[in-house]
């Protein structure tokens, strides 16, 4: 079920431009004041590193800047706002990761919880961040974003030989009495491999619930925050990259012509609930679904994104919405562990999040609704053909 607030705030991002315009000038600022603790990097990366030495490599492999640079990131984001941010629990001790200074920034008054073993990373949203770009139509890339971040940590908990757990459905209130920070919507728990899930629960006091707040998009993620009566662990099962794939991540620039090798393809579908549509049809992991070129009705849903209708590969995550804070982040997590696949093989690759009224289930005769298009990625091969020139293998 899909609550008023969320419908409404997924109406406006589905919808027709409203046309907003950001001010310019007044875009925010993620501003971490506190004492800082310097992290190590992730050079000559050694499974026998305490875990502490491991935290700052997993953050440097996934979520910090370039070094020198606000962006770009080891994640990307829509329109490189990253609205994530991620606090660190070790120790009983709480931090606010900055990744442009890759630094944990102490975070006073919070609880020193939680976990007896291990280390917690909470992951919270500032919408205002990307809001100030996309307005109201900013909650799915909001999510979406998120699930990416989910993603780029557990590539690097593999890479660093942590074992990575993941609540993505908890209830925000005990997440954020520990971060101080409203929309607390993920609980990722690093421990060493074998350790299991963890055996602590993210239960707790909760703070009262915040206001209604009157913006479309906050009071869509006060209503998802809710989170589900029974949170589960779950691991992604990534497999493991290494660790110049995670630190060479970018998205490429189009066009994305040509064809894939059809081995290729293969890896990138395999094991996902992704769909691929090319110039032959629309395929996923188990084979053939529909043929016909979908790939120009595809451009037009992604808000006429020309590039979309003659890539190499479109790949996409479509879903019914009913868990629609779920959705979003299994389709972020999706499409990232597709585009570090397609930085493994050398392929160009480049993530699309707005899809318009893409109902991909209705365009194949099936009911409306139930297979809605959620999150895609753009691939073509390492050199880009020149369109009308495609090379088939
Ligand atoms: C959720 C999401 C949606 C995105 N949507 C688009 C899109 O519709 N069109 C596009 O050209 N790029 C899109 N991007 C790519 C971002 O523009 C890119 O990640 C960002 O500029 C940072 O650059 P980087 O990926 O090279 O680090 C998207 C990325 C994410 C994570």
């Amino acid at each position: 079920m899909i609550s008023p607030a969320v419908r409404l705030a997924d109406a406006a991002a589905r919808g027709p431009y409203d046309g907003y315009l950001p001010a310019p000038g007044s875009q925010p600022i993620a501003r971490v004041d506190g004492p800082a603790t310097p992290l190590r990097r992730a050079e000559r990366l050694s499974p026998a590193w305490p875990l502490d030495r491991k935290v700052g490599a997993l953050l440097d492999l996934s979520l910090a800047a370039v070094p020198g640079w606000t962006r770009p990131r080891r994640v990307p984001s829509a329109g490189a706002l990253y609205p994530v941010d991620a606090h660190v629990f070790a120790g009983g001790i709480g931090h606010l990761y900055d990744p442009i200074r890759h630094r944990l920034i102490r975070q006073p008054d919070r609880p020193d919880r939680p976990g007896p073993d291990g280390v917690l990373v909470v992951l919270s949203l500032a919408p205002e961040r990307t809001r100030w770009k996309y307005g109201s139509r900013s909650l799915p890339s909001l999510l979406l974003d998120l699930g990416h971040a989910v993603g780029a940590l557990a590539a690097a908990a593999a890479v660093v030989d942590l074992e990575c757990w993941i609540q993505g459905d908890a209830d925000t209130g005990p997440l954020s009495a520990l971060t101080g920070r409203p929309h607390s919507l993920v609980a990722l728990h690093l421990a060493e491999p074998a350790a299991g899930p963890p055996a602590w629960e993210l239960g707790g006091d909760r703070p009262r619930p915040i206001a209604e707040s009157g913006d479309l998009v906050t009071d869509a993620l006060i209503e998802l925050g809710s989170g589900s009566p029974e949170p589960t662990w779950f691991r992604t099962g990534l497999p493991r990259f290494t660790d110049d794939v995670l630190r060479d991540r970018r998205s490429a620039d189009p066009p994305f012509t040509g064809s894939l090798r059809s081995a290729d393809l293969d890896a990138l579908l395999a094991g996902t609930p992704l769909l691929a549509a090319t110039a032959e049809g629309l395929r996923d992991a188990q084979g053939p679904v529909a043929s016909g070129d979908a790939r120009p009705v595809l451009a037009a849903w992604a808000a006429g994104q020309g590039f979309v209708a003659d890539a190499a590969a479109v790949l996409l995550y479509a879903a019914p919405l009913d868990d629609y804070r779920q959705e979003h982040v299994r389709a972020g997590l999706a499409v990232h562990r597709a585009l570090l696949g397609a930085q493994a093989r050398g392929l160009r690759a480049r993530a699309i999040g707005s899809w318009g009224q893409a109902d991909l289930g209705a365009a194949l005769g099936r009911r409306p609704g139930t297979s809605l298009v959620v999150h895609g990625a753009v691939v073509g091969p390492a050199t880009a053909t020149p369109t009308g020139e495609d090379t088939y293998a």
